[in-house]
């Protein structure tokens, strides 16, 4: 019988055949999204049985998984700071290391009541949504290549409530000239090209590879973001960036060629540098 307790047992057997170390949370996630329940109901109802066509859309997601797509696609959410955000294979799955970013902007500007800031390369839109869910009455303006990401990050903005604080542009940073700001922040691509194909399967067989690439040496964007906001910021604006555990002083060398003063650089939760922080002179 496709009793709960059954169908639990089988796929997470099923994910751990196919290597997927979380094949017993996985398993939960996708029947509770089967059946538009909580895991804590799956897990308090394990008696209870699944149609025919619960069972046929269970295996279905299972079969996804198992193939090595992230839970996040196959969920359409991923939670990041305090915030649920969709995603699909339109947009980088949001990172736990990429909200030191959202927490350097918020200690950089606790007593500042109004700010304007950009967003290059939003993605699903969860920088800029986590920072001005936390702050009233900054604004934002949030721009990425992707047209599909643009419209997934609107989709955030708007079951936060925030669509009329942001303004999202389909714009490559490089035809971007569009106003002053005070803060620039950026999670850009940053992987050498060369090292794609040793990134995990679940990323490089899924995650959008726009998203990913920086070029030859990883640091193509960081040369474009870094000379766009020295045109883009105000005067004593900051750029906030994202970077590589590896690439901080590449990131710092390309910084100190522009007009800017370092203010520090920061690690991430797990120690790894991550996050620059500058202001222009
Ligand atoms: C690493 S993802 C970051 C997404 C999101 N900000 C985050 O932190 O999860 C980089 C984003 O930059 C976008 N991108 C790539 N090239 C771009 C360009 N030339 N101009 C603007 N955005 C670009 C990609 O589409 C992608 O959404």
């Amino acid at each position: 019988m496709n009793t709960i307790n059954n169908i639990l047992q089988l796929g997470s057997k099923i994910l751990k055949n196919h290597s997927i170390k979380t094949h017993q949370i996985d398993t939960e996630l996708l029947l509770s999204k089967t059946l538009k329940e909580s895991r804590e109901y799956i897990l308090t109802n394990d008696n209870k049985t699944l149609n025919f066509s619960e069972t046929k859309k269970f295996l279905k997601f299972l079969n996804r998984r198992k193939n090595n797509e992230p839970i996040a696609y196959i969920m359409n959410e991923k939670y990041f700071w305090k915030k649920k955000f969709f995603v699909d294979n339109n947009v980088l799955i949001p990172r736990p290391d990429s909200e030191t970013v959202v927490e350097k902007v918020l200690s950089y500007y606790k007593h500042k009541k109004k700010i304007s800031i950009l967003d290059i390369g939003t993605g699903s839109g969860c920088l800029i949504i986590s920072i001005l869910g936390e702050r009233k009455y900054f604004k934002g303006t949030a721009i990425d290549i992707s047209k599909k990401a643009i419209n997934i990050a609107k989709y955030n903005a708007k079951m936060h409530q925030l669509s009329n604080r942001i303004k999202f542009y389909k714009s490559s940073v490089d035809n971007f000239f569009k106003g002053k700001y005070d803060l620039i922040i950026s999670n850009p691509p940053y992987i050498c090209s060369s090292k794609l194909k040793y990134l995990d399967k679940d990323i490089y067989n899924f995650e959008p590879i726009q998203a990913l690439e920086g070029g030859k040496n990883g640091l193509k964007f960081f040369e474009k973001i870094i000379k766009k906001s020295s045109k883009l910021l105000k005067k004593s604006g900051r750029l906030i960036l994202e970077i590589g555990f590896d690439q901080k002083s590449k990131v710092l060398e390309i910084i100190n060629k522009e007009n800017f003063f370092v203010n520090n650089v920061y690690k991430d939760y797990g120690k790894n540098d991550r996050c620059i922080i500058c202001t222009k002179l």
